[in-house]
């Protein structure tokens, strides 16, 4: 499985945040907006990941996150010249997906929630043809909603409708076959002049193979693509974490407790930012003595098999 993060377009309804810096660059109370979607990928068990950009800000991405061995998996760097559309990821990584299944994540998207690994985890296991991730939002009409019949099987997919036929919108969380990258060929622009992902599921939809999960009332899940939901997901992080003294998508701590990096790597991190929170937070978990105990507490453990370095 591949895994990729669309983090281009053009930012222009956090202006003049975005003037000259990447929205996925931002902040979300205290870590970069991108953190949120590449610890998604890598608690999918996601290893190779193509972070997608516009041709200015793929080096800010490099800058921050490298070639992903500090964190144990590998990242890879693809342009987007123009926000063409989400589907156009899968043209443009190709290559990079071969033959393999793929999950794409829009950068903007943040999602929380007890379980939320293992629900992820099933997915892409049991995942066939095309999956993709229902909620319940009240305002459907910013997103692509999805229908359903009474036996919960989607029967409708469109994208913005004036008038929705549900209150399920689908999140920025895709699962494909490789047969994506063929359909995304295919799709014509819509009006507002993109390819649209929801036009791809249309396609999953009339061959009968779109898999809708749905997350439950249970998990969050927020866009921060305007400045009001930007800080309401801030605000979220900041009270959940400050409450229970778990960080939300610590890249680090994932790395560590999936076995990909050493105690001592993750203590050296910690000790190169130590005047943050962040670092410390890193150098706490490296000096525990059963880190392990504390995993527990928050669903990872029974599937991942850790841990190595403990
Ligand atoms: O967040 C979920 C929603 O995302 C879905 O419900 C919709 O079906 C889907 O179309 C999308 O809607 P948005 O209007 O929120 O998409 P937006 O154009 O804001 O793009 C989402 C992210 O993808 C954003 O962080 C920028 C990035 N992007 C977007 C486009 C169109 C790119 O990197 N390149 C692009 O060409």
């Amino acid at each position: 499985m591949k895994g990729i993060i669309l983090a281009g377009g053009s930012g222009t309804r956090l202006s003049p945040s975005t003037d000259s810096m990447n929205k996925h660059l931002l902040p979300v109370y205290d870590k970069p907006m991108i953190y949120y979607p590449l610890s998604v990928l890598m608690l999918g068990g996601i290893k190779e990941v193509m972070i997608i950009s516009t041709p200015e800000d793929i080096a800010r991405f490099e800058m921050l996150l490298g070639d992903g061995s500090a964190l144990g998996i590998q990242i890879a760097y693809q342009e987007q010249t123009e926000p063409k559309g989400i589907p156009e990821a899968f043209i443009l990584a190709e290559d990079f997906i071969g033959k393999d299944d793929v999950t794409l994540i829009l950068a903007d998207n943040i999602f929380f929630g007890q379980g939320f690994t293992t629900l992820l985890r099933n997915a892409i296991k049991n995942h066939k043809h095309a999956t993709v991730f229902g909620y319940r939002v009240k305002d459907a009409e910013r997103f692509g909603v999805v229908e359903f019949d009474h036996h919960q099987k989607a029967i409708s997919i469109e994208e913005k409708p004036e008038d929705p036929k549900s209150d399920f919108a689908v999140t920025g969380l895709y699962i494909y076959d490789s047969r994506a990258v063929q359909i995304a060929k295919k799709l014509k622009p819509s009006e507002r002049g993109e390819l649209e992902i929801t036009d791809l599921n249309k396609e999953y939809l009339k061959w009968n193979q779109l898999h809708v999960e749905l997350l439950g009332r249970g998990f969050a899940w927020m866009d921060a693509g305007t400045q009001e939901s930007l800080f309401d997901a801030a605000e979220f992080i900041k009270t959940t974490q400050q409450r229970q003294g778990f960080k939300i998508a610590c890249l680090e701590e994932i790395a560590f407790y999936l076995g990909y990096i050493s105690r001592e790597v993750l203590h050296e991190k910690g000790k190169s930012m130590e005047k943050t929170d962040y670092g410390q937070y890193l150098m706490e978990i490296a000096n525990r003595k059963h880190s392990q105990q504390y995993w527990d507490t928050i669903d990872h453990h029974p599937m991942l098999g850790l841990v190595e370095n403990e």
